[in-house]
């Protein structure tokens, strides 16, 4: 199970783990008696001690009951669970770093194929998801898939706990149904700012989802309208700012965050996150004068298709989801007037 929960904004997983972690024990169990899996094991940042706790509790009590052990539930079959505890690295949310880590490396990615699904922990096949996908199983398998599907819209079904963060006046989870807008769940929810000031830009996704257009905000959120637009739900972590963001200096954070975290097993992410940074900061430099922003913007542009296409994973390949959507919503703050006309001139 992977709660290792790296990205901004996002405390679901903690949520779940600290205040229903037999849910999780439960649907981890169900799982493994699916694929014949004898052993689970849980993934959780070394920043989550409370729930690392919490678990560890769970799982001994769940033990002592029955539920967990050799023979679970007396079906005669076995599942035995443990805690494994991350050590701050953002890139071992990735599956198969995840899986050099718990085997004593250092997380870096590993190529594809083979799937985790095929050859994954100790070279066993191993079925990998998230907290949330894992604690989801025990209320379809009760209620069966129909009510699950009763929620949600187009091919996006069920419910998502989405996380309020940032600068906002009602911070918290949301679980609703896919389908709301990004207005309702900031403004409606979360009440606007925690400043009071008019919200700016909104990233959906984590650190590496783009800002979503203001022009989207009353859009459904769902996996494929939000894609259609170059957008990402990813874990549902919603991070808010407010008119006195400077979205050139988010997007340089975007690059750097990724230069702070690349595992530095591919060229585009590895030194093109730096690359980035870099570019960035001409553009910023060369100020009103739009013959030096030119050049610089359509490198820009060039070394995000680059890390995007090129990377051998989603950190080096999602890097350029917030830069670029900064650089095309809020031009202004990379000193030109708009992207189209940088790149005419
Ligand atoms: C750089 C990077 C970091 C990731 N971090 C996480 C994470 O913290 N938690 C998580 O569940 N998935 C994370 N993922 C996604 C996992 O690789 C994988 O898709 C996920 O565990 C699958 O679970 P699901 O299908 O149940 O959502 C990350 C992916 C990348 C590329
Ligand atoms: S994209 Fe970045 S994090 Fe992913 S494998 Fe390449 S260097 Fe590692």
């Amino acid at each position: 199970c992977n709660a290792d929960e790296g990205d901004s904004g996002t405390f679901a997983d903690r949520l779940l783990m600290e205040g229903d972690p037999y849910t999780l024990i439960e649907g981890m169990a169900i799982a493994g008696l699916a694929v014949g899996a004898t052993q689970g094991l849980v993934y959780v940042r070394s920043e989550y001690p409370h729930a690392i706790a919490t678990l560890r509790e769970a799982i001994a009590r769940a033990e002592a009951a029955g539920w967990l052990g050799r023979d679970v539930a007396g079906s005669g079959r076995a599942f035995h669970m443990e805690v494994r505890k991350g050590a701050g690295s953002y890139v071992c949310g990735e599956e198969t770093a995840m899986l050099e880590s718990i085997e004593g490396r250092r997380g870096i990615v590993r190529a594809k194929p083979p799937l985790p699904a095929i050859a994954g922990l100790w070279g066993r096949p191993t079925v990998i998801n998230n907290v949330i996908t894992l604690a989801t199983v025990p209320l379809i398998l009760a209620r069966g898939a129909a009510f699950y599907q009763g929620f949600g819209m187009g091919r996006s079904r069920g419910t998502l706990p989405f996380q309020l963060a940032g600068n906002i006046a009602r911070g918290g989870l949301v679980e609703k149904a896919f389908g709301l807008s990004l207005r309702e769940l900031v403004e409606d929810f979360g009440g606007g700012t925690a400043t009071g000031r008019a919200i700016k830009a909104v990233q959906v996704g984590g650190p590496l989802g783009s800002y979503v257009a203001p022009a989207d905000w009353d859009a459904p959120l769902d996996y494929e309208a939000y894609a259609a637009k170059g957008n990402v739900v990813g874990h549902g972590g919603i991070v808010v700012h407010d008119d006195t963001a400077d979205m050139a200096q988010l997007a340089r954070y975007a690059m750097e965050f990724c230069a702070i975290e690349s595992c530095g097993k591919c060229t585009p992410c590895r030194i093109g996150s730096t690359r980035g940074v870099e570019v960035i900061d001409r553009i910023v430099r060369a100020g009103s004068n739009p013959a030096a922003h030119a050049g610089q913007v359509a490198l820009l542009e060039s070394l995000c298709d680059t890390m995007q296409h090129g990377s051998m994973c989603a950190m080096g390949g999602m890097t350029p989801y917030p830069v670029r959507s900064a650089l095309n919503h809020y031009p202004q703050d990379f000193g030109i007037e708009s992207t189209t006309a940088a790149a005419a001139a």
